[in-house]
């Protein structure tokens, strides 16, 4: 297993739209291990392929307190949405900033697991919200586009700032 390095915004490679996996090959179910290793590091409760590099259409997310329920979802696809809910959102790709995205509260997601077994998930509250900001970014969608341009070029500004300090 191995630690991936996180692209952060407002790194372009972030609005690469993700590709269907058609294989679920022993080099997929690494990524998904590897991914899951990296997300729990940062720490973190979702972390999508994107974020990683990887333009491939795959998540791994896990909302438990002590990391114990690890989900991996590959070609997600919502089936069914439900209710409203807004959360202050954050992301792996954004640290530091917190703002409230407005996401369905309830969602039945269908998927493919590292096996390559497909099965069908109903997910709430955190769960649903996270599975919902990770497949925004397979297409190339991060949450800061859904709040006001002038917060999200402060953010952009203070990232491009701390990243240039960390060169
Ligand atoms: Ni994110």
């Amino acid at each position: 297993m191995a630690l991936l390095n996180i692209l952060e915004f407002p790194d372009p490679r972030l609005r690469t739209v993700a590709k269907q996996i058609s294989n679920v090959t022993g080099k997929i179910a690494n990524l998904a291990d590897d991914m899951l290793e990296t997300m729990y590091a940062a720490p973190g409760i979702g972390l999508a392929a994107s974020q990683v590099n990887v333009h491939l259409r795959m998540l791994v997310v896990d909302v438990s307190a002590d990391n114990t329920s690890p989900l991996v979802l590959i070609n997600p696809q919502i089936i069914a949405r439900e209710g409203e809910i807004t959360t202050n959102e954050g992301c792996l790709s954004i640290p530091g900033f917190y703002e409230p995205v407005f996401r369905a509260e309830k969602i039945e997601v269908s998927a493919v697991d590292r096996e390559g077994n497909p099965f069908t998930l109903a997910a709430e509250d955190l769960l649903a919200v996270c599975i919902q900001h990770e497949m925004d970014h397979l297409e190339g969608k991060l949450f800061v586009d859904y709040i006001s341009p002038i917060k999200r070029q402060l953010i952009r500004k203070r990232l491009l700032r701390q990243q240039k300090q960390r060169d």
